[in-house]
């Protein structure tokens, strides 16, 4: 496995393939649901490659940028394992050369749902997605499902920028008792852990959303929100609090809820 550190070296290398590429943007952290996407970019494509970047600019809380838990020795290794042929990781001057002076901005939806609770959220990710984008130019990038308003907004992106690559959504990845993997699992402490599941059995409850946003409430979760949009429902919550504080964020098809009628509550 090639591993690419700067945007010369990178731009060097890429200039030299040939065959169809998939690719997984990542923030580093991988587990299981960063190895399905990373799986399915080498089963679709000649090469698969992986960028492991902790994006500055989508981390609204610098404590939750400070905690997250990615390291480069071992993501490396476990890119390799899961079949990438090549990692881009580049360091934040190199991908923010501009200083963050020109970003992407969409509106309404990023100031929904997770964009009320992070302000400023989604023009990070779309910046450095759009970034990422051109520089790997694939032909088609993965995206996971759990983050759908993400997904959804990274789709516009694509389709409003002219952008040729495919953008193809994956399931998301669960542990055995139906909690969502994610990077920040592993921060929760054994209670922590103990009542994440519930997120994810509350959303297929029946009932209107915000019944299911008492209901966490009931249980010890802070509820940014319940919502039903694009045909599921979402829903984020924490769970602890100062810096044992961990934000999770979740959705479900509607077709796995009980209710033979759905609503949505936006377009
Ligand atoms: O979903 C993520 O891991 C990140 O938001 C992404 C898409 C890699 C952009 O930094």
């Amino acid at each position: 496995m090639k591993v690419l550190r700067s945007i010369g070296e990178w731009r060097r290398f890429r200039a030299a393939l040939t065959g169809g590429l998939g690719f997984v943007p990542t923030l580093g952290g991988l587990h299981a649901g960063h190895a399905a996407l990373i799986q399915r970019a080498a089963a679709d494509n000649d090469l698969a490659v992986v960028s492991l970047f902790l994006n500055p600019t989508q981390f609204n809380d610098p404590r939750d940028l400070a905690s997250y838990p990615a390291s480069l020795e071992d993501d490396l290794a476990y890119a390799e394992a899961q079949g990438a042929h090549a990692v881009l990781a580049p360091d934040r001057e190199a991908i923010y050369v501009d200083g963050f002076r020109f970003k992407v901005e969409e509106s309404p939806l990023s100031r929904e749902l997770c964009g009320a609770h992070r302000p400023g959220h989604f023009s990070g990710v779309l910046t450095v997605v759009l970034k990422l984008l051109n520089l790997v130019k694939p032909d088609r990038a993965y995206f996971g499902e759990k983050d759908y308003q993400q997904l959804e907004l990274i789709r516009g992106m694509a389709q409003a920028f002219f952008i040729d690559s495919e953008i193809v959504a994956c399931p998301t990845v669960r542990d055995a008792d139906g909690l969502a993997l994610s990077s920040r699992n592993a921060r929760l402490d054994a209670a922590g852990r103990a009542l994440a599941p519930r997120l994810r059995e509350a959303l297929a409850c029946p009932g209107p959303d915000g019944q299911v946003a008492d209901a966490l409430s009931r249980l010890g979760f802070d509820v940014d929100y319940v919502a039903t949009r694009f045909g599921r429902r979402l829903a984020a919550a924490s769970i602890g609090k100062g810096e044992g504080r961990v934000r999770l964020i979740d959705n479900i098809p509607l077709a796995m809820r009980p209710e033979a009628t759905h609503h949505d509550s936006g377009p």
